[in-house]
This record gives structure tokens, sequence and C-alpha cells, in this order.
């Protein structure tokens, strides 16, 4: 199972979602033409691209995925690779890893290796910058079962967050927040496009009832504010 539709032509990868979010980052982190990033889970990479322009980096950054998407951003050096995989044999030095919206999708143990080899990976001054959905405060749209294994998935995610900030000593930052203004007609398509994780092991039954859900519960246009927490490591 895997997450082809995430950034397929979503608010995830719009312009102006991508401006923010990069805004976001670069108060986290000061980073200059110099910089060596790598994107863990990079998905199309455009943010990645957008931030290596934004920069005028001078080498291209790496995005790695397990997923290799012909629309991905060019601008990035791309590899389709597992991240521990690529991790345990690269020898390269980056002043940011990121790893948006990636985290969750591995075993406990496999993140703190991810992360213990990334560390590794850092430069002087470099950091490791983790953002996940909060935990604690989301307005995603879901429908009953969705909203159920979401719950559950965040009950995970707040452990691994708490866990990964004590054993790196890392600070948690939050405050990033999209407003999201979409059709009820397209929201519907990303879920039926199974586009984030908790929808992936989900029949096709109980998708289609989710969308009956989802036609009923929410009105012709559907806002809500798409909040992310961000875990800072750093060397
Ligand atoms: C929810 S998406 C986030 C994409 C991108 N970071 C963003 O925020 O727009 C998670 C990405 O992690 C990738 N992924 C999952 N397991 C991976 C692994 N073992 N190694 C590298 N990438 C992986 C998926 O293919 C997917 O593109």
């Amino acid at each position: 199972m895997s997450l082809k539709n995430w950034d397929n032509k979503t608010w995830l990868s719009s312009p102006s979602y991508i401006k923010s979010f990069n805004s976001f980052l670069l108060k986290q982190i000061k980073l200059n033409k110099n910089s060596q990033i790598l994107d863990i889970g990079c998905g199309r990479g455009k943010i990645l691209g957008s931030l290596s322009s934004k920069l005028s980096l001078k080498r291209k950054s790496i995005g790695i995925d397990i997923e290799n998407h012909k629309d991905r951003d060019k601008r990035i050096i791309f590899k389709k690779i597992d991240a521990l995989k690529f991790l345990k044999k690269n020898k390269k030095r980056f002043d940011l890893i990121l790893l948006k919206q990636t985290i969750h999708l591995f075993k406990i143990k496999d993140i703190k290796t991810i992360l213990k080899l990334s560390k590794r990976l850092l430069n002087s001054n470099g950091k490791i910058i983790i953002f996940t959905l909060d935990p604690i405060d989301n307005e995603i749209p879901t429908f009953s079962i969705m909203e159920k294994k979401l719950n559950k998935a965040l009950i995970r995610d707040k452990k691994i967050i708490k866990s990964i900030s004590y054993s790196f000593k890392g600070k948690i930052v939050r405050g990033f927040s999209y407003k999201v203004k979409i059709s009820k007609k397209k929201y519907m398509e990303m879920v039926n496009s199974k586009y984030i994780s908790v929808l992936l092991g989900m029949s096709h039954k109980l998708i289609s009832n989710g969308l009956n859900e989802i036609k009923k519960k929410y009105k012709k246009q559907i806002s809500f504010q798409d909040k992310l927490i961000c875990l800072v490591l750093n060397r």
C-alpha cells in the first residue's frame, strides 16, 4: 500500500501552501545558498524544489521516496530508495534533514535508527526537522470510521513525538496552520484516491460509505485549518 495521491494536485502541493510552509520552516533554521538539504519522504518534491529556488541553492538538494512520481520536481536530485537503506549507505552531510508528514509511516524501532543515522549526517549547525499532524488539535475532514482511525493514529503520533523529543532532546514548535478551502467534490476525490495513510487499508465499500457520509456532513465548500507540529533536533 503506498501514498501515491497525497500531493497529487491537492492543497498540499499548491504554491500558496508551499510558500506558507517554507516560510514557517525558515523560521526554525537559518539556511543560505550553500546549504545542503535532504528531504526524507519527499513525495513529488515540490516543497524541496521551491525551497531550493527560494534559497538559490548552489548544490541541488536530495529528496528520497519509495514512490517515483512522473511529475516530480526537477529542481532536486530525486532518489527512489527506502529511507533506512539510503541513510545506511550515504556519506554526504546536510544542514537540514526534513521529514514532513512521513515519520508516522515507520515502525518505532526504525524511527530511532533513522534519527540516529540522520544525526550523524548533520553538519555542525545542522538540524533534523520533523513535521507531523498536530495530534491534539486537528480539523481534517473525516467520516466516522476515518475519524476513529485518525484518532488512533494521532495517539501513536503523540507517543512518537514525546519519545523522540525526550530521547533526542528535541524542541516542539506549534503554530503551523494553513487555511484550506476546498470544494466538497474535490475533497471527496481525494478521499476516494486514499490521499492520507489512515485510508490506505480501507475496502472499496468502506470508502464508498464514507463518501456518502461526507456528502451529507459537509457543505459544498469545506474550509478547515491544516495544523502541523514540528520537532527540531540539533546535532
Ligand atoms: C504523507 S507523504 C508526505 C510527502 C511530503 N513530505 C509532503 O509533506 O508533501 C509521505 C511520503 O513518505 C514516503 N515514504 C513512505 N515510506 C517511506 C520509506 N520507507 N522511505 C522513504 N519514503 C517513504 C511515501 O511514499 C510518501 O511520499
